[in-house]
């Protein structure tokens, strides 16, 4: 049975739910509307226990099954920010603040795990403990890592822990998933490099800083086609590169660039730093100036559990015949990895169609992708604590 009867008679409140969301997006950890309202509907549904400010603003509610033989406990994740984006979707239910926006389905995320948690407190056709998660500050602030600072897995016992995004081109009613690294680490870094700044017509009497920094950035490009074994993915990309000579007749005295390093591979990952620094250095030097590197740690390899993946492809199975079970990862990165690193799970892919991709303003979720999501969750829970 794909959907579950249930799921499709609360498929439109639950719409009803996504789209309150959508026109009042929150930033961050300053989710505090939000939190709100998740916590009132965790209430109405009439679940065991809310705690509020895991993580700043997180929200964690667990639900008991009929009994607890088994004493499994299982984490299911959902994000709840938004982005700072301007909306141009021209939807009736688009974004009410300005320059802010639901543009990565936070708000379909938030509310396919509201109707889940609705689901199991009326049915709690299951032997074990579920725990929800609702986080903050996915898209940048380490939300997911600040709720397992705050102890999440300790405090709430949690055994295994699952989480879903949508996937924009992969069509509704497919999910799509993989054993091992799903997406990248993101590591950020900026070069000032400082040269000696003069005339342009007398560039022997000046260190061309602008010179040296191009070189670093051509020379950047070896390290993945020169220092990754092939069989592995590493970007390496230079965003931004500014000067501080503002006229054609001024060599720059310093230049500032940021970039980010994205791999799939822990060693890798540690390999790229290594290379980054030297070849900056080493470059500046080489032609008279300096550099500086600052390096800023960002979210670790999503990696998922084989055997969680198998339970979840498992459940993604009993709604659909429709599972990619060997999907390609992607470079963009994603905090359930700090859950991930702290319990076995797997994070699933969930088909959410034709649309913009996610962080463009034109991106819009799927309503029709919510009981796709809902059912996951639910048989992810009553296949895995069965009821006895
Ligand atoms: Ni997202």
């Amino acid at each position: 049975m794909p959907i579950k009867n249930r799921l499709a008679e609360t498929h439109d409140e639950i719409t009803g739910w996504r789209r309150h969301l959508h026109e009042n997006p929150e930033l961050m950890f300053d989710v505090h509307e939000t939190a709100a309202f998740v916590v009132d509907r965790l209430k109405e549904f009439g679940v065991d226990g809310i705690t509020t400010g895991i993580g700043k603003t997180g929200v964690v509610a667990t639900i008991k099954g009929k009994t607890n033989t088994s004493g499994r406990v299982i984490g299911l994740r959902a994000d709840m920010d938004a982005l700072p984006i301007v909306e141009a979707t021209g939807l009736d239910y688009a974004s009410k603040v300005a320059g802010k926006m639901h543009a990565c389905g936070h708000d379909g995320h938030t509310s396919i795990l509201l109707g889940a948690a609705q689901y199991l407190a009326e049915t709690r056709n299951f032997d074990g403990t579920v725990v929800l998660i609702f986080q903050p500050a996915e898209e940048g602030g380490g939300g997911g890592r600040e709720m397992c600072k705050d102890g999440l897995m300790d405090r709430w016992n949690i055994q295994e822990v699952y989480g879903l995004h949508n996937m924009p081109g992969l069509p509704v009613g497919e999910f799509a998933i993989r054993p091992g690294p799903l997406l990248a680490s993101a590591d950020e870094f900026e070069i000032v490099v400082t040269g000696k700044g003069g005339h342009a017509a007398a560039p022997h009497e000046a260190i061309d800083t602008t010179l040296a920094a191009a070189q670093i950035v051509v020379s950047m490009q070896s390290i993945v086609a020169r220092n990754v074994n092939p069989v592995k993915r590493v970007v390496v990309t230079i965003a931004t590169f500014e000067t501080d000579s503002n006229a054609s007749n001024v060599i720059a005295h310093t230049v500032r660039m940021t970039g980010t390093v994205r791999t799939l591979d822990p060693d890798e990952r540690a390999m790229a730093e290594d290379r980054v620094r030297r070849v900056a250095l080493n470059t500046a030097e080489a032609f008279g100036a300096t550099a500086e590197v600052h390096w800023e740690e960002g979210y670790p390899v999503t990696v998922n559990s084989e055997q969680e993946t198998e339970y979840a492809i498992q459940a993604a199975r009993r709604v659909t015949d429709k599972v990619d079970t060997e999907t390609d990862p992607i470079m963009p990165a994603e905090d359930f990895s700090f859950m991930l690193e702290e319990r076995p799970g797997a994070y699933i892919f969930l088909g959410n169609g034709d649309t913009a991709m996610c962080h463009h303003p034109a991106y819009q979720f799927d309503d029709d992708a919510i009981p796709m999501g809902c059912s996951w969750f639910v048989e992810l829970v009553e296949a895995r604590m069965p009821a006895s």
